[in-house]
């Protein structure tokens, strides 16, 4: 199905170590990407001090954690580029160049702008750079002209407004520079955690991609499940419970349709359920522990990783520049009388 040529974009913040939700939200989707399309998938590390830019001193750690995650789950540094955002300036300059074309009013639209500015009132995150997030993330994509960014729901204000800027960029100095982007959504469902709401590392409830078998057992143990299912002998809800929520995900179909059946007779009990659950996400864990001890024991480092995704980045981000700088009568050429004399 690969578009010859049609290149794939996609960011994270630097996190940390990643749980389910990130890899089946995201990470997962960017591994079948990789054999699709030419896949440029970036440490988003100028994003995250938009709002976080007090402790920049984790950043490496949260980094390295999270880049052995991605190898972890599959991304493989000789199929794709993964690289560092802040190891490419270029992304700064064309924030800066296409910051100058974008109205402020598309800016203060974003929803997402507005929600976090209320959720994080109280952070001083009210900067020009957290404003500008979307300019940046748009350099970010059409540096590398990439016409897909596998993207969640809440992302996909942020790549219209990229489109926005690229026709902006187009319409005042010509078409067929940069590429104007589109949102690729997969069909990416949000994982409870342990406690029944959305998993996220803010809820600490969490299972992550580096737990050990034991720790998945006793975790999914403490899972709440249907609260209407008081007695064993209680008939159960698997539409409302977190548990079957996440046996849709990591178990066989057959197995899932049996749980369904089981629960509502009270067949099948919430412990011996959680036992079949933490089992069905150890088997899928197991080659992500296995490529997790390769890069670990044998391959080379994420420094070195970065440092060559960041240099082939560098050299696709360079082209891109050039047709920039031409095309907004920035080249140096434009004064050494014409043919570069
Ligand atoms: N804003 C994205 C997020 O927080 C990360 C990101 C930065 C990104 N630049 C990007 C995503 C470019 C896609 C394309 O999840
Ligand atoms: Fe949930 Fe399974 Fe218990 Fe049913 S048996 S309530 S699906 S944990």
């Amino acid at each position: 199905m690969q578009t010859v040529g049609e290149r794939v974009l996609s960011g994270m913040q630097p996190s940390g170590a990643l749980h389910l939700g990130n890899w089946q939200g995201a990470l997962a989707n960017w591994v079948r990407l990789q054999d699709q399309y030419r896949c440029f998938f970036m440490v988003a590390d100028w994003h995250a001090l938009t709002t976080r830019y007090q402790n920049t001193e984790t950043l490496p750690e949260l980094t390295r954690e999270m880049v052995i995650d991605w190898l972890a789950a599959g991304l493989d540094p000789e199929r794709a580029v993964i690289f560092c955002q802040s190891w490419v300036p270029a992304h700064a300059e064309l924030a800066l160049l296409l910051g100058m074309i974008t109205p402020l009013g598309w800016l203060e639209r974003v929803p997402s702008y507005k929600e976090k500015l209320r959720e994080l009132a109280h952070r001083e995150v009210h900067s020009y750079g957290f404003l500008g997030y979307p300019v940046l993330q748009t350099a970010d994509i059409a540096l590398y002209r990439a016409r897909w960014v596998p993207v969640g729901q809440d992302q996909v204000p942020h790549v219209e407004l990229s489109r926005e800027v690229v026709r902006r960029f187009h319409a005042l100095y010509g078409e067929g520079v940069l590429v104007e982007p589109e949102p690729l959504l997969t069909e990416a469902n949000v994982l409870p955690g342990l406690d029944g709401r959305k998993m996220s590392k803010s809820y600490q409830n969490t299972l992550t991609l580096r737990e050990s078998p034991e720790a998945v057992r006793s975790k999914v143990a403490t899972m709440v499940t249907d609260p209407a299912r008081v007695r064993r002998s209680d008939p159960g809800h698997p539409e409302v419970c977190p548990v079957f929520q996440l046996h849709r995900v990591f178990s066989a179909p057959d197995q899932v349709a049996e749980i369904d059946q089981a629960c509502r007779t009270a067949a099948i009990g919430c412990v011996e359920c959680k036992g079949r659950l933490a089992a069905a996400i150890n088997r899928a864990l197991d080659p992500l522990r296995e490529r997790r001890a390769y890069w670990e024991a044998h391959g080379r480092s994420v420094g070195d990783i970065l440092k060559a995704g960041s240099a082939a980045a560098q050299a696709e981000a360079a082209k891109t520049m050039e047709a920039v700088r031409e095309a907004m009568s920035l080249s140096p050429q434009r004064l050494m009388g014409g043919d570069g004399g």
